[in-house]
């Protein structure tokens, strides 16, 4: 099997996704200046983003995950989304954003919204690193965004192909002989 560098181009480099994390985070302390704030990071993809983007924000915040599932083995949305692991903390009153590693669809964002709203926060928004508008199933505004990308599907810095690739330190297109030779 040939190494990750072999297969995988480049989309996104490692400074570049740094200095766009710290506009957005730069943003969301201006934004939520003397206000207490609930971040709620997406499992599992959202780890990497949420570790850097808590690291430049100029105050201390409260940290949850929640944890979904959407995606079997393939690099298609079943169109799906299940909880695997609730929050820990109420959402009741507080201020909340949720930050996601990436929108493709949207039925997961569009479900885990909805399922906050209920619990009545004081206030909901949306951060995502990566918007991929190109198969959009559901209406949902983005507070935040990092980068608009192309429909492909990518992979690194949190984000999986089966698992593999998480560990990378930019977010790179996993190339078409690779999806094919393992699906
Ligand atoms: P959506 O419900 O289709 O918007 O998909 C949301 C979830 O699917 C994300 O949180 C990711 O876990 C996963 N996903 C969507 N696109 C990609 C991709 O290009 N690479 C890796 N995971 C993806």
């Amino acid at each position: 099997m040939a190494r990750p560098k072999e297969k995988i181009n480049t989309l996104i480099g490692h400074e570049e996704l740094q200095k766009r994390i710290k506009e957005l985070a730069n943003e969301i302390s201006r934004d939520y200046e003397g206000r207490d704030l609930l971040l709620i990071g997406v499992l599992k993809g959202s780890f990497m983003f949420l570790a850097d983007l808590i690291r430049e924000l100029d105050y201390t915040v409260a940290v949850d995950f929640m944890g979904t599932y959407s995606y079997g083995a393939s690099t298609q949305s079943s169109g799906e989304v299940r909880i695997t692991k609730d929050l820990e903390q109420s959402v009741s009153g507080r201020h909340v954003l949720l930050v996601e590693d990436i929108v493709d669809t949207g039925l997961t964002l569009r479900y885990l919204v909805d399922t906050l709203r209920a619990r009545q926060p004081a206030s909901l928004k949306v951060c995502a690193l990566l918007d991929k508008p190109a198969r959009r199933r559901a209406r949902i505004g983005l507070d935040y965004y990092g980068f608009i990308i192309p429909n492909a599907f990518v992979v690194g810095y949190g984000l999986d192909y089966q698992e593999k690739y998480r560990g990378l330190p930019y977010v790179g297109v996993l190339e078409e002989e690779e999806q094919q030779k393992t699906e």
